[in-house]
């Protein structure tokens, strides 16, 4: 028995049987199809092929490649984790000055023209001994998907809105990505120190937009915040941590890591360098992960104030070097054991990807000649 998805090639088939390939293009030949060695072959044809040489074939659907089957957790093996918080807003309103002064940093004041341009991922230790993870994304209107994805790996999102500018576009972008993902809100009326400050408006415009909060009667928890002199910075963080207290956040922590890449680039210095936010399991230098179609082991691991970090578990934002390669911001990554098995999904992928890839370019052209008649 053969187990093939419908996408393998007339090569790969030969391999699997182990055969030249020229007897399996022979074999598509005598059907009256002339295919080349790298051809993907239909469901049918490979059916018949296989027949011929001595094989049954079973088709595997391709979600097994595309997506790694995760196990349900044991409940026993679940515990208490971080609740990975997003901060979202419109640009300016104030989301990196609120981290930086829950984190004691300064990282507003190094940004190119003050803005955010991707998202920051920091894992606080509150005084009362509780941690976060702390998402902070960009707020100008260019980086919608940015948001969409902190949206998606977030359990609760902080919506700030600056009290002297009120809602805006990407605040409703923002509670609308929020919303959609399911995440419950807590928002941040920021900037209250201003003297053009009117918190009330805030209040109204949410309310308007059938987002009561809880001050006026609705359900939604609502705090006044000056990230400039850290006035009610800790209210905020309590009505938070409450949040996250009713989600009941659990994972397990003692097996193969699981998360979502958060960002990904090429560093001159380093290689592949990728933010990863572990989701469950534990991550450990030296463990073999795949994400995508890149691979590779954990060569160093660093927190997000640039230390050597050996291993990180559940919630825990880290920066890894010896991918292959930059996965894609949102992609999610596996640690795995068998280093055939990562180089075969890889490849897999790759392909895919490269044939999509040049349907899409097929389609642009046809549809310019289409055009040009
Ligand atoms: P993007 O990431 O580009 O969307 O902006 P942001 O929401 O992260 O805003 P940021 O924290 O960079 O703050 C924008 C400006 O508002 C900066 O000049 C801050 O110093 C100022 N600011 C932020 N919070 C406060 C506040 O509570 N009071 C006052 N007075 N100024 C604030
Ligand atoms: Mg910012």
């Amino acid at each position: 028995v053969l187990k093939v998805t419908e996408f393998v090639t007339a090569n790969e088939m030969a391999n699997m049987m182990d055969i030249p390939v020229t007897q399996i293009i022979a074999s598509c030949m005598s059907l009256g199809l002339f295919v080349s060695i790298n051809q993907r072959l239909d469901a049918e044809t490979i059916a018949l092929v296989s027949e011929e040489f001595g094989y049954k074939v079973e088709f595997v659907s391709l979600e097994l490649i595309d997506s790694i089957q995760e196990e349900e957790d044991d409940p026993a093996t679940l515990k208490d984790r971080p609740a990975i918080v997003t901060v979202m807003g419109h640009v300016d309103h104030g989301k990196t000055s609120l981290l930086d002064f829950i984190r004691k940093a300064d990282v507003a004041a190094d940004e190119a023209g003050g803005i955010t341009q991707h998202i920051g991922a920091y894992s606080v230790k509150l005084e009362n001994d509780r941690q976060i993870t702390f998402l902070d994304t960009p707020g100008h209107e260019a980086f919608t998907a940015m948001r969409a994805r902190g949206a998606q790996v977030t359990d609760i999102a902080i919506i700030i809105i600056a009290a002297n500018d009120s809602v805006m576009p990407q605040t409703v972008e923002a509670i609308n990505h929020a919303s959609a993902a399911g995440v419950p809100i807590v928002f941040a009326i920021s900037k209250i120190d201003l003297p053009g400050a009117n918190p009330d408006k805030v209040r109204e415009s949410l309310a308007n937009m059938n987002y009561l909060v809880e001050d006026w009667g609705g359900k939604y928890q609502c705090q006044e915040v000056s990230a400039k002199h850290g006035t009610n910075v800790k209210d905020l963080l309590e009505k938070v941590l409450l949040e996250a207290d009713m989600l009941e956040l659990k994972a397990n922590p003692d097996k193969g890591a699981v998360g979502s890449v958060i960002e990904s680039t090429l560093d001159k210095g380093r290689g592949y360098v990728a933010t990863l936010l572990v989701q469950a399991g534990r991550l450990k230098v030296g463990d073999l992960i795949l994400s995508g179609s890149y691979y590779g082991h954990v060569k160093a691991m660093f927190n997000e104030r640039n230390q050597k970090v050996e291993s990180v578990g559940p919630s825990e934002p880290v920066l890894i070097l010896g991918l292959n390669g930059a996965p894609q911001a949102g992609e999610k990554f596996h640690v795995m054991e068998n280093e055939k098995e990562v180089k075969d999904i890889a490849n897999k992928r790759q392909q895919l990807q490269r044939e999509q890839g040049m349907r899409a370019q097929k389609h642009i052209t046809l549809d310019e000649i289409g055009r040009r008649i």
